[in-house]
């Protein structure tokens, strides 16, 4: 890929996607969301791709949305425009399972877009952190929701209205993230962990986001039956048979993802 703010690099079933804009920061300029949202679109779309390790620079994830940007905004532009709205979703609506590779500093938006992956990998000087409340501003991807769902209120709110942020240990303790390693073993730690998961049927693993993610948006009984229609489903697939017949004859699964 020659964007750039991003860049793509293959490792088998597993895409790496590298946040690499000239500002080794990442700040998550229109440009830069517009060219991710492409790039995940295009993977989420590609056969041969079943997991995806989004990564930044060593010194930073992302520090958020574009200030400069933000410094000359009026009120009625950003409603117009829906200012975060369009190139956000396309990230978040990624149906492949998505992993987080986080150096440094994910704050704000970075923050944010570290909690739309579904698993995030820290290195040990990572900081997370939602600073928007020092420039006079909420949080406008998923700060005030994410986080809370992922960390509890005392401390997402402790992280919210202070604007300060939290180390790469908080978050382990927090259940922020899933792994804290040396900073220079987080993208191979991340692709590692994104392996484990391509092994796997695409279909299963599609279904099994779909309704892991079901169950911060729904009430329980809706979440339970949710879960049970797609565990039915995964009787409509080849998949299952192999996975099951492979287990009973003591032999590795070879998975065709139908
Ligand atoms: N947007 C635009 N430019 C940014 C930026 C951002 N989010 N963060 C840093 N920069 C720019 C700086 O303006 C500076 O530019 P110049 O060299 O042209 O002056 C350059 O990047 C380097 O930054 P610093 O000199 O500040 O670097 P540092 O090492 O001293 O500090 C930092 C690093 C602690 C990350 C600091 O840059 C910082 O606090 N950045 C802002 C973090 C922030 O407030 N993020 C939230 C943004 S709002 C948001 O994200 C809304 C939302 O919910 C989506």
């Amino acid at each position: 890929m020659s964007d750039a703010n991003v860049t793509l690099q293959r490792h088998g079933a597993v895409a790496l996607v590298t946040l690499a804009s000239q500002n080794t920061l990442n700040p998550l300029t229109s440009a830069l969301m517009t060219e991710l949202g492409a790039a995940l679109q295009a993977l989420d779309h590609d056969s041969e791709t079943r997991a995806i390790v989004l990564t930044g620079s060593p010194r930073a994830f992302a520090a958020g949305a574009d200030i400069q940007a933000m410094a000359g905004m009026t009120y009625a532009h950003a409603v117009q425009d829906n200012y975060l709205a369009a190139e956000w979703q396309a990230v978040s609506a990624l149906r492949k399972p998505l992993v987080a590779a986080v150096r440094g500093y994910a704050l704000g938006g970075g923050c944010e877009l570290a909690m739309i992956c579904d698993i995030v990998v820290a290195g040990e000087n990572a900081l997370f952190g939602q600073p928007e409340i020092k420039l006079g501003l909420v949080p406008g991807a998923g700060g005030t929701q994410r986080l809370p769902r992922a960390v509890g209120k005392s401390l997402a709110m402790e992280m919210n209205l202070s604007g300060e942020p939290i180390t790469a240990t908080q978050a382990l303790a927090s259940g922020l993230v899933s792994r804290v390693v040396a900073d220079e073993d987080v993208v191979d730690v991340a692709l590692s962990v994104a392996q484990s998961i391509a092994r796997h049927s695409l279909p299963v693993l599609l279904a099994v986001k779909a309704a892991t993610a079901r169950a911060f948006e729904t009430s329980l009984a809706e979440g339970l039956a949710y879960e049970r229609s797609a565990f039915h489903g995964c009787f409509a697939l080849n998949d299952q048979r192999e996975g099951c017949e492979a287990f009973l004859e003591r032999r590795v699964p070879h998975f065709d993802h139908r």
